[in-house]
């Protein structure tokens, strides 16, 4: 009897993993996915921007700016752009840019950083990762 009852509580265990393998398998295919041509803000790797693809026709004007992965892009001048990171250090949520003020309003609770990152006023303390970004073409590339 308890050998029974042993077997159907194996083959239960054994069952639900085979039926919740494949939606674990799914997740990390879909966070593959995500991150493909990004890495969500580490400074380990490179991330691209097509300046020529539509979604980011706005980066075509000084003044323009974008966001891609946990970056935001803003054209600064006629051949040069800043990248930093758009998570406000205060909080999280993502900074905008002013171009009258040329400095990053954080909407939510205030906070303003200069172009550099560097804190204007808080209530964040701490300053926005700046990037590096280079151009080749209509290719920008942030490391
Ligand atoms: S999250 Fe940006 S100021 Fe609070």
């Amino acid at each position: 009897m308890m050998e029974r009852k042993q077997f159907l509580t194996q083959m239960l265990i054994g069952s639900s993993l085979l039926l919740t393998a494949p939606a674990l398998f799914n997740s990390c295919s879909k966070e593959d996915d995500d991150i493909s041509g990004g890495n969500n803000g580490s400074s380990q790797s490179e991330t691209t921007i097509d300046l020529s693809a539509s979604e980011y026709s706005v980066l075509s004007a000084v003044g323009g700016y974008a966001y891609k992965n946990n970056f935001i892009v803003i054209r600064t001048g006629n051949t040069s752009y800043v990248a930093l990171s758009k998570i406000c250090t205060h909080m999280g949520c993502t900074v905008e840019y002013s171009q009258s003020a040329n400095n990053l309003p954080c909407p939510c609770h205030g906070s303003k950083y200069t172009i550099d990152g560097s804190v204007i006023n808080g209530p964040a303390t701490a300053a926005l990762k700046k990037y590096s970004v280079k151009v080749e073409g209509a290719l920008l590339t942030i490391s």
